[in-house]
């Protein structure tokens, strides 16, 4: 059969994988086995390679392997691969390494790629001093600086030093899983570092253990993204063990920097477009998340980041205030009136043209949003927050995280931070703050925009100090097409598992590599998500839910059986985007839904 076909077939039991990590209970493997089978039933024509016989085996062995699945889970979460500190640099090779000898295990050919040497820039003070790492930044000063485990140290630093050191960039995982040519290729990519996490974040359990309670696994990294990647990788072993032969050849491309913008990748994909990702059909990412809880969904856009440094100096150390208070130009003051010139209370961005290149919402984009299930009171409920913008109204609420920009401010570097009282005039503060970019916005020209706004504010505070505004780093942002077959497979898999139609998303986050691996590969990406909105990815008690299943907590969820949009007389389909023509193979299929349905 067309490989279109393999690939369907494949993305059931890849999704099936939600059933996960974890296996899943047995009632709910019996409920999401019926499903299959009714649904199975419509698959006659050009559905040969699709076995409910076989998927039941495969379900059954995720289910009895639960507590294997959550062990393996558990020595992934253990290793602190944070990409945002340095000093743990081996801890992420030791996470890349480990990843290796899982694939090594599936009999995957594997491949460790050095991507060379990172810039480490200190704008302000050293957060982290180790003794794994030597330390140096541009300042003329001795500054306090604590470790990781909270001791001070007093570092000398009597000389201007570079601005920055280099230190190695992990290791990219590639990998390849079966090389037959009559089966299509899927390109899975994941990435194993993680978001900082201290127990004194506010964790109710140390983020490094995974720890189980009430049928969720907490622990940094469990959904972001150490999790979906494992989900893969088991998902696969229970091919092997009962047997079955993978429907599709597999190439894993999995990295290590991603919450750190993704340093390095983009240039290696280049220098391995002809080889490693060539001969690719379709491209699968498992790192974002349900937009509930309780309903699926696949996701078909990200934004992109813009992401900007304000350094404001007034001297040369940080000064008393009852010394030198009313005597100098404060810098936190310069750094606070700007950073409050940039967006209102509302979350309207201040910055002068910044919404002229946004793509126009017509009408029937805003159709699409009043269709997406999303909980308003849940999801204010899981932040404990009092009212949303945009009058709560769920259409705007979507349309402002998916498809408009949003300006953060995140932090302040170098201002005093600490519990208690400390009365001191910070002599050198560096202000945090991103712009999430849309279609059709151009990083480069957000970046001078910004620039501009901010350079053009400074003049008029007419402030002696000095200060610099930098773009960081950007990524673009990226839309697909969630007609395509990719797609319509991704929304089948959904379908059997959790026998509910998923909502087709936008996300308001970025995965800096997923426009890079569409242009390298020229093939369409799907975003399949794992995790479920309140997993609170990058925050404290970050966890994964054991199980997720429709079909078990969304009563409503049996009375909308899958459909796959009907076939109209010009092979066209209803959906958002015009579709590509069907390939052939997909057709067939196409058509045994439609007469199921009617
Ligand atoms: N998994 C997220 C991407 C994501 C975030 C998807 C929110 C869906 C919703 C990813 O690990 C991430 O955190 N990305 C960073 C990228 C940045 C460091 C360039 C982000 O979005 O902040
Ligand atoms: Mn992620
Ligand atoms: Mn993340």
């Amino acid at each position: 059969m067309a490989g279109g076909v393999v690939v369907l077939t494949i993305y059931p039991l890849y999704a099936q994988e939600l059933a996960l990590i974890l296996g899943s209970h047995s009632h709910s493997i019996i409920r999401l086995l019926n499903e299959s089978l009714q649904l199975s039933q419509s698959f006659q024509t050009g559905y040969d390679s699709y076995c409910p016989l076989l998927e039941f085996k495969h379900m059954l062995h995720i289910d009895q392997n639960k507590s294997k699945y959550i062990d393996t889970l558990r020595e992934a979460v253990a290793i602190q691969s944070v990409s945002a500190w340095p000093h743990k640099r081996d801890e992420i090779v030791k996470m890349i390494k480990w990843a290796e000898a899982r694939l090594k295990k599936l009999g995957a050919e594997v491949e460790l790629c050095d991507i060379g040497l990172q810039l480490v820039t200190f704008d302000g003070r050293p957060r982290f001093e180790s003794l794994a790492l030597v330390v140096t930044w541009s300042n003329t000063m001795n500054w306090l600086v604590s470790n990781e485990i909270g001791a001070q140290i007093a570092v000398p630093c009597t000389e201007e030093l570079p601005d920055g050191e280099t230190l190695p960039l992990p290791p990219v995982l590639l990998g390849l899983l079966g090389k037959d040519p009559k089966k299509k290729t899927v390109c899975l990519y994941g990435h194993l570092d993680v978001q900082p996490a201290l127990l004194q974040d506010g964790w109710n359990t140390d983020p490094f253990v995974l720890t189980e309670k009430d049928g969720k696994l907490f622990g940094r990294g469990s959904s972001d993204d150490k999790g979906p990647v494992l989900g893969w990788i088991h998902a696969l072993e229970a091919f092997q063990a009962t047997k079955q032969d993978i429907p599709v050849n597999v190439k894993f491309c999995f990295e290590g920097m991603e919450e750190s913008g993704s340093e390095g990748l983009d240039e290696l994909l280049y220098k391995k477009k002809d080889e490693f990702f060539s001969n690719l059909d379709y491209v699968c990412i498992s790192d974002n998340y349900w937009l509930g809880t309780k309903k699926p969904c696949i996701t078909y856009g990200l934004r992109g980041l813009c992401y900007f440094y304000i350094e404001v100096v007034c001297a040369c150390k940080d000064l008393h205030s009852g010394v030198f208070g009313g005597t100098v130009h404060e810098a936190m003051s310069d750094l606070v009136y700007l950073m409050n010139t940039l967006v209102d209370k509302d979350g309207k961005i201040l910055v002068t043209g910044i919404y002229d290149d946004v793509e126009p919402l017509t009408p029937k984009e805003e159709a699409l949003y009043h269709n997406i299930e999303f909980d308003i009171p849940a999801y204010k409920g899981d932040i404990s927050t009092k009212k949303l913008p945009h009058n709560e109204d769920k259409v705007k609420l979507l349309q402002h995280r998916f498809r408009f920009p949003s300006l953060s401010l995140h932090g302040i570097e170098g201002a005093f931070s600490e519990p208690g009282t400390k009365t001191v005039i910070p002599g050198k503060v560096v202000g945090k703050f991103s712009v999430r970019i849309v279609p059709n916005q151009n990083p480069e020209k957000i970046g001078k925009l910004v620039i501009d706004y901010l350079n053009a504010k400074w003049e008029q505070r007419g402030s002696p100090n000095t200060m610099k505004a930098t773009l960081r780093n950007a990524g673009r942002s990226w839309v697909s097409d969630p007609n395509n077959p990719n797609y319509l497979a991704g929304r089948k898999a959904t379908q059997l598992v959790y026998g509910v139609e998923p909502d087709l998303t936008r996300e308001g986050g970025s995965i800096p590599v997923t426009l890079t691996l569409q242009e390298v590969s020229g093939k369409n990406v799907l975003l399949l998500p794992m995790g479920a909105g309140d997993d609170g990815a990058h925050s404290q008690n970050e966890n994964l839910t054991q199980v997720l299943s429709a079909t078990e907590t969304n009563p409503s969820a049996n009375s909308a059986p899958f459909q796959l949009p009907p076939l109209a007389p010009d092979n066209t389909t209803n959906v958002l985007f015009p579709p590509p023509p069907f390939p052939n193979f997909i057709k067939p299929m196409l058509l045994a839904h439609v007469s199921a349905a009617s």
